[in-house]
């Protein structure tokens, strides 16, 4: 049955209501673990595994790939989806390690908000850092959590103020720890204090690891002075040397820091701080029901007919990842797409605007790890995964009839998803003759989903399969995945190139070039011509050349 449309009103609330980010944070600082509670907290799960159920399972409810099991990291970006106190969470839950940048970046460009997550021992790493930036040239608010707050780490007041020293962003203590010393477990996290709500949030210790809720007590103060709270925290000496630091603490933050300012978070110059922990779920709760409010919801965004605004009627939406073979036993392939405008409803007809077909939708399907469910409809701000046979790629538009169309009458393509030019190439050589269908099958699938790019050097025994990546593990995922996914097991041979550059121009010029000064010529899966070079001195004496015999170098597909 196809769910029924909504009127202009009931459309806007359900947008209102509607918060889809992503969570930023080097590797280890606890992103898993985190992504797990929000689903405990969201009723998406009802017993987080505890971490080392999790490690003996090598498996949590985000990750779906047996590498990513084996390597314990997570490869793969997935969608999360739940309901949390009226709000209509999407979770992106992007790929932690160093190496899977770029489809880390693409997921930003699908948030409309990202959580930065930091481990109270390290604060900024590099990996944040990286991801920072991303978000901050895309002005996206950025809401931060110091996790681990269980043990001992820096001091919270050092931890905001590196945050706005290494970041650049001004930081606003939204929550503050509340430490507490106690004979037998040494420095306790006994709760988080809300500065602007003046309200204590106190967590109750149990034996279950975190795998249930935590009981909490909430406690409305008229400030961190308020004998209810050496009260609560139990009268005693260690209480109110937890009250007197937090009080001190308070007051420096209200003397030097900044004043909290919405607006000033929603245009990603601020951001709040929270503090927690995801092992024990303490502060995961009190960050949750401070974030979904303040959060954005889906706002409009660019495109080549201009701004489209979530509230527009006609359905929009972009695909910012294909993964294929997500369910082993169906060989399929879906592409992630964020509706941008309209909705997205079973049995309408829409355009993919690059090419110009047109397909009827089929249900939207949500995710949750490995679950797929068959929802009714999607709105502005979700993310549904379309089954697809290889047409839709990273980076693609589709548009029901009536959306705004740009110059030429064309219909509209939204703008800015990254792409990212391979640093690192190696030449694959399959293990099994026999399978080598199979194998370029594989790659050409591999290569339209952004795990890493395929290209082929010509050569007198026919194409010889190239990969370039990014990053260095994203070799390992493509041989792995090629192996079990295609059946079609290979080897790589590393390559010196560094720098990729697509020629466009006159085809007896490009192959001039190309045997020239030992560079090497090979084509793309598109079939478009790509000089790759060793070192910048190559690559700046054939753009000389370029230019003198007409051709022009791009760093990414033409
Ligand atoms: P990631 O996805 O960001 O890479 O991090 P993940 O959640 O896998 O967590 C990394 C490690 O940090 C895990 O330890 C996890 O238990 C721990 N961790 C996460 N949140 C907290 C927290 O709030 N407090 C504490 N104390 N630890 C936390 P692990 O994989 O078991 O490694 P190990 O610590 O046992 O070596």
């Amino acid at each position: 049955m196809t769910a029924p449309a909504l009127s202009g009103a009931a459309l806007a609330d359900q947008i209102a209501r509607r918060r889809t980010f992503a969570i930023i944070s080097h590797p280890d600082a606890g992103k898993t673990t985190l992504t797990e509670k929000l689903l405990l907290y969201g009723g998406a799960i009802h017993q987080a595994g505890s971490v080392k159920a999790r490690k003996a399972q090598k498996h949590a409810t985000s990750d779906w790939m047996a590498l990513e099991q084996e390597r314990g990291i997570s490869v793969t970006s997935s969608v999360l989806q739940f309901e949390y106190h009226g709000f209509q969470v999407n979770l992106l839950d992007t790929p932690g390690h160093a190496d899977f940048g770029e489809d880390t970046f693409r997921t930003l460009v699908a948030a409309d908000s990202v959580v930065m997550l930091l481990d109270n021992r390290k604060g900024v790493e590099e990996r944040t850092r990286q991801l920072f930036d991303v978000c901050r040239r895309r002005r996206m608010p950025i809401f931060t959590v110091v996790n681990k707050c269980d043990r001992v780490g820096e001091d919270p007041l050092k931890l905001v103020s590196d945050v706005e020293a290494e970041l650049g962003i001004i930081a606003v203590a939204a929550h503050w720890p509340i430490h507490m010393s106690d004979a037998v477990h040494g420095t306790m996290f006994r709760g988080v204090y809300d500065r602007r709500n003046k309200r204590a949030f106190l967590f109750e210790r149990d034996e279950k690891h975190g795998a249930d809720k935590v009981a909490t007590t909430s406690i409305a103060l008229d400030g961190p002075n308020d004998p209810k709270l050496l009260e609560a925290l139990g009268n005693t000496d260690e209480a109110l040397q937890a009250v007197e630091k937090l009080a001190h603490d308070i007051e420096l933050l209200d003397m030097a820091g900044h004043e909290f300012d919405p607006a000033a978070i929603a245009s990603g110059e601020m951001t709040p701080v929270y503090f927690a922990s995801a092992l024990t779920n303490f502060g995961v709760e009190p960050f949750l029901e401070d974030f979904l409010p303040l959060a954005p919801a889906p706002v409009g965004r660019d495109s080549n007919a201009g701004r489209i605004e979530p509230s527009g009627e006609a359905f929009t939406g972009f695909v910012f990842k294909v993964q294929a073979n997500m369910d082993p036993r169906h060989r399929d392939r879906v592409a992630f797409l964020r509706v941008c405008s309209g909705r997205y409803a079973a049995g309408l007809e829409v355009t993919h605007v690059r090419t110009g077909k047109t397909f009827k939708l089929a249900p939207p399907q949500q995710f949750l790890g490995r679950e797929r469910a068959f929802a009714e409809q999607a709105l502005p701000g979700d993310v549904v995964g379309v089954h697809d046979r290889g047409s839709l790629r990273i980076g693609d538009t589709l548009a029901a009839a009536g959306a705004p169309r740009a110059e030429g009458g064309k219909l509209l393509e939204y703008v800015g998803i990254p792409r990212f030019a391979p640093q690192h190439f190696a030449r694959i050589l399959s293990k099994d003759p026999l399978r080598r269908k199979a194998l370029d099958k594989g790659l050409r699938e591999l290569s339209d989903e952004g795990a890493a790019q395929a290209f082929f050097a010509e050569s007198m025994m026919g194409p010889v399969p190239i990969v370039g990546a990014v990053g260095m593990l994203q070799f390992d995922v493509m041989v792995h995945r090629l192996e079990n996914e295609y059946g079609a097991p290979c080897t790589l041979e590393m390559m010196p190139y560094r720098f990729p550059r697509w020629v466009t121009g006159p085809e007896a010029a490009i192959r001039r070039l190309g045997e020239a000064q030992d560079l090497t010529l090979l084509r793309d899966s598109k079939e478009n011509f790509v000089l790759v070079f060793r070192d910048e001195w190559r690559l700046r004496w054939a753009t000389d050349k370029a230019g003198e015999q007409g051709l022009v170098f791009h760093t990414e597909a033409p």
